[in-house]
């Protein structure tokens, strides 16, 4: 049984990867690079890229469970390469697959679908990961530069992301089920800052960025236009799915989801601390 992880180098696939192997499974990771990471002990490592479905039938074979992202690019551009991507899949004798859903509409995620295999949609609400960006800015001046911060985030652990498609890999009961996932709690801005605060021991100001100095921030960061207005939509106008608490990781993995207080103390060292 040997589960092959695509995005294995990422935020997520990182934590796939972990969770898998604490299972007791066997891993196989799949990266453009194999020369750029490094991986756990253990972790088969193999040369492969989503855009391209024939450099990965040597990664799939053997493999029963299947982990995919939806992207294939900078900037998450969509992959379009779905369709073979599943049959290969199936030739090769995969029997069940996660995807990490992207936010919108993706071929890749109609292909996995349509494979006929177990599959299970994970979806998670914002990673709390994302705070890293804050990082150099905190350690710098001890400042987060964010605009609207009135809103609000279940924002979720990545390592509970990846605990919950290592059990849909694994285990039956979870084919077309589709997972969201988010933390135990609906958190503002400064409750993130406070959390960050108390675990690097310094103090952080939130200073609130109108729309135009946010964009113009985003902009000099090199971010595309599609992308600003993705963020301008998902901070301005957070869905309910994304500030609303779901008991997902404790239903499917037993587990309470972690709190952003645990992945700050985690994390301290990033800011400082
Ligand atoms: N950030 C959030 O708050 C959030 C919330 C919900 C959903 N999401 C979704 O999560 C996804 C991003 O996940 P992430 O943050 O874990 O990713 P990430 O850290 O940006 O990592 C990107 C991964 O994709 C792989 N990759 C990119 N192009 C590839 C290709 N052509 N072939 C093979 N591998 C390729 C990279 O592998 P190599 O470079 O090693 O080849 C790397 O492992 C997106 O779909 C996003 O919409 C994000």
């Amino acid at each position: 049984m040997t589960n092959l992880v695509t995005g294995a180098t990422g935020t997520v696939g990182r934590q796939v990867v972990a969770e898998l192997l604490a299972r007791g499974q066997s891993v196989r990771a799949l990266t453009r690079d194999p020369a750029k990471t490094e991986f756990p002990a253990g972790v088969e490592v193999v040369r492969g890229d989503l855009t391209d479905p024939a450099s990965l039938a040597a990664a799939l074979e053997g493999v029963t469970g299947l982990h995919l992202i939806t992207f294939g690019g900078p900037y998450l551009a969509p992959l379009e390469t779905g369709p073979r991507i599943m049959e290969l899949a199936r030739e090769a004798g995969v029997r069940r697959v996660t995807v990490l859903h992207g936010g919108g509409p993706s071929p890749l995620e109609d292909a996995v679908r349509a494979s006929g295999l177990a599959w299970t949609v994970v979806m998670p609400v914002e990673f709390m990961a994302n705070a890293l960006e804050w990082a150099e800015r905190i350690t710098a001046g001890g400042e987060v530069r964010e605009p609207f911060v009135g809103r609000l985030s279940a924002m979720v652990h990545e390592g509970d992301i990846g605990a919950v498609a290592a059990v849909a890999l694994t285990e039956d009961g979870h084919g077309g089920q589709e997972y969201v996932i988010t933390g135990p709690e609906v958190l503002t801005l400064q409750d993130k800052v406070d959390a960050l605060a108390a675990a690097s021991g310094r103090k952080i100001r939130l200073v609130e960025l109108t729309e135009e100095e946010a964009v113009a921030q985003w902009r000099a960061g090199g971010l595309p236009e599609d992308v600003i207005g993705f963020l301008l939509e998902a901070y301005g106008n957070t869905p309910a799915v994304g500030r609303t608490v779901a008991d997902t990781v404790e239903k499917v993995t037993g587990r309470p989801a972690r709190t952003f207080a645990e992945w700050s103390a985690e994390h301290a060292d990033a800011f400082g601390g």
